[in-house]
């Protein structure tokens, strides 16, 4: 089981509740699959408190979501009761229990919360989902420059655990952070093609001692 329970605690714990688009997701949707424009049919990995949820219903799109935390499930749900049986309380890397083809699957931050089999398992489920020329977009996926690289316990070559108290991966479960090969590597291995990927750093100068967020954002066609 690769699913950590840690984030079901986070969310009882009443943290992570983030209810604001993400600003790098919107621009991905509004520049490369758009709702509306050929990509009507959405699939979020890893929905959290339904933070991207309203740009999708905004844009009018068909929108589904897997989330492997009950407790912010039925919260999403109670908050978009539309969305019943649209938004499933599962690990989405064993299965992906809707049938396809989605136009969409985008992933914030979610799947790179896996170890590294876990992660290549979901991408060949994913890939499996989409309809040829459909695109999975990627967003906050970890670098392997974060200031967090090396904290906490190995799992496997690229991912960590039991990440420190007081720094953002604190109570997280698995951490997985990508070189650019591996990553590449990960998303060519399910059959993708990468059309976009960008790393952003954030070098805090003031104040001082802040750690380094280093994250990836990518594109993926399935040919
Ligand atoms: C950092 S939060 C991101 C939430 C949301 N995507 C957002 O942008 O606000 C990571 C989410 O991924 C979910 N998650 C991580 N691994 C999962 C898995 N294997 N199956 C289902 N959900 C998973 C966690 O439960 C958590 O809600």
């Amino acid at each position: 089981m690769s699913f950590s329970a840690e984030w079901d605690e986070l969310y009882r714990a009443g943290t992570h509740l983030s209810v604001w688009p993400w600003s790098d997701l919107v621009s991905y949707v509004y520049r490369y699959a758009r709702a509306g424009r050929g990509y009507d049919r959405v699939l979020e990995l890893g929905c959290g408190a339904g933070a991207n949820i309203p740009l999708f219903l905004k844009l009018g799109a068909d929108y589904s979501a897997l989330e492997g935390s009950p407790t912010i499930v039925q919260s999403v749900l109670e908050t978009y009761p539309m969305l019943q049986g649209k938004i499933i309380a599962t690990d989405f890397t064993r299965d992906i229990p809707f049938t396809g083809p989605f136009d969409l699957v985008f992933d914030r931050a979610s799947l790179i919360h896996n170890p590294t089999t876990a992660i290549a398992n979901a991408l060949n489920l994913v890939f499996d989902r989409l309809r040829p020329g459909g695109k999975f977009i990627g967003v906050d996926w970890f670098s392997d420059q974060h200031s967090s690289v090396r904290l906490g316990r190995e799992v496997d070559a690229h991912t960590r655990a039991d990440l420190p108290p007081g720094g953002a991966f604190a109570g997280t479960g698995n951490v997985h952070f990508c070189d650019k090969a591996h990553l590449i590597g990960l998303l060519e291995g399910a059959g993708f093609r990468v059309e976009r990927l960008e790393h952003k750093r954030y070098d805090p100068a003031i104040p001082e001692g802040e750690e380094t967020i280093a994250v990836w954002n990518f594109v993926a066609a399935k040919p």
